[in-house]
């Protein structure tokens, strides 16, 4: 299991050499997939080794960093904390300090009700499954055909169902943040509910403005629903790798802030590409009609 972490650090040195790629070139999709894949990679995990293990998998990846220059013996800084057993990393003795939002995430889904494991199975199945349709949605717009506009409304309804019971089960275990201090409690609770809101109503808007006809309407506000899941999901991840290290002293800090910011930043990055990359050529001869369209959506 160890070596799966240095596996995945590697994985993101390409992902990272990708990105500056795409940005010479303004190429994204070999970038944006890869992101997908991983994600998918990550996200099966959940389903295969079980939660415990994963999450002890998930907390590895920030203890690299969490740990620099802490030492063994001091007195750790406030917002770490140490889990029983060891049980919460796959470093084995390397590191026995993590971050405490880590021990505590690792600590409710270990021991605590099955319910709440069912919840974490929801929210990951489904907002796993909306986030590669959401992609598959953009690359075949529904265009070009019966067939694919068929396909197009099929995929639309199947990705705001998931979206729908992934943020139902994301909400709900939000509730039961209200005790978790190391998470900042109540706060926390508010914070995914404001995740949730951007995530969940920039899909809204995607099915509102196709259904009433508004195509281009529809393409940015897909644009922007994304935005938010790449912010919910990876945008939340990388900033808190960064954060987290930095703001360790302070309980709590680090994950509030990628709580409260990653989707609404997402959905901000996402417009500012929208609106400076070149419009595309629409090719006349296969775009299909507007009606087409329509019932595509
Ligand atoms: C609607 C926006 C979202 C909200 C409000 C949300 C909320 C949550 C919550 C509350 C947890 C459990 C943390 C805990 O209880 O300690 C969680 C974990 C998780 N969420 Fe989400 N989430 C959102 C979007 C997403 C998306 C889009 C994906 C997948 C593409 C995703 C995948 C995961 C995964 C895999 C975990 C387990 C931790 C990990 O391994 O990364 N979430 N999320």
């Amino acid at each position: 299991m160890e070596s799966m972490v240095i596996v995945f650090y590697g994985a993101l040195v390409v992902w990272a050499a990708m990105l500056a790629f795409a940005l010479r070139t303004a190429k994204y999709r070999t970038f944006l997939w890869f992101g997908v894949a991983l994600m998918v990679v990550l996200n099966i995990g959940y389903f295969v080794r079980g939660q415990a293990e994963s999450i002890a998998f998930f907390i590895s990846i920030y203890d690299v960093l969490d740990n620099l220059g802490v030492s063994g013996n001091g007195e750790l800084p406030g917002g770490m904390a140490t889990c029983p057993d060891n049980a919460c990393t796959v470093w084995g003795d390397r590191y026995e300090a993590h971050t405490s939002w880590g021990v505590a995430f690792h600590d409710r889904f270990a021991n605590g009700p099955s319910s709440r494991n069912a919840l974490l199975y929801g929210h990951i199945g489904f907002n796993s499954l909306a986030f590669v349709l959401a992609h598959l949605q953009l690359a075949k717009p529904g265009t070009g055909g019966a067939a694919n506009a068929r396909r197009h409304r099929l995929f639309g309804r199947i990705g705001f169902g998931a979206v729908t019971f992934g943020t139902l089960c994301a909400v709900w275990l939000s509730t039961q943040h209200t005790t978790v201090t190391e998470y900042g409690g109540v706060w926390a609770m508010l914070g995914f509910f404001s995740m949730s809101f951007f995530v969940y109503g920039t899909a809204v808007k995607t099915v509102t403005t196709a259904r009433s006809g508004d195509i281009g309407s529809h393409r940015i506000w897909m644009f922007r629903y994304l935005g938010a899941m790449w912010g919910a999901f990876w945008l939340f991840r990388v900033m808190l790798f960064v954060l987290d290290p930095l703001l360790r002293n302070v309980e709590s800090a680090a994950i509030l802030i990628c709580i409260w910011a990653s989707a609404p930043l997402g959905i901000a990055i996402a417009e500012w590409f929208r609106t400076r990359r070149p419009r595309p050529v629409i090719d006349l001869a296969t775009a299909g009609t507007r009606d087409q369209h329509v019932a595509a959506t």
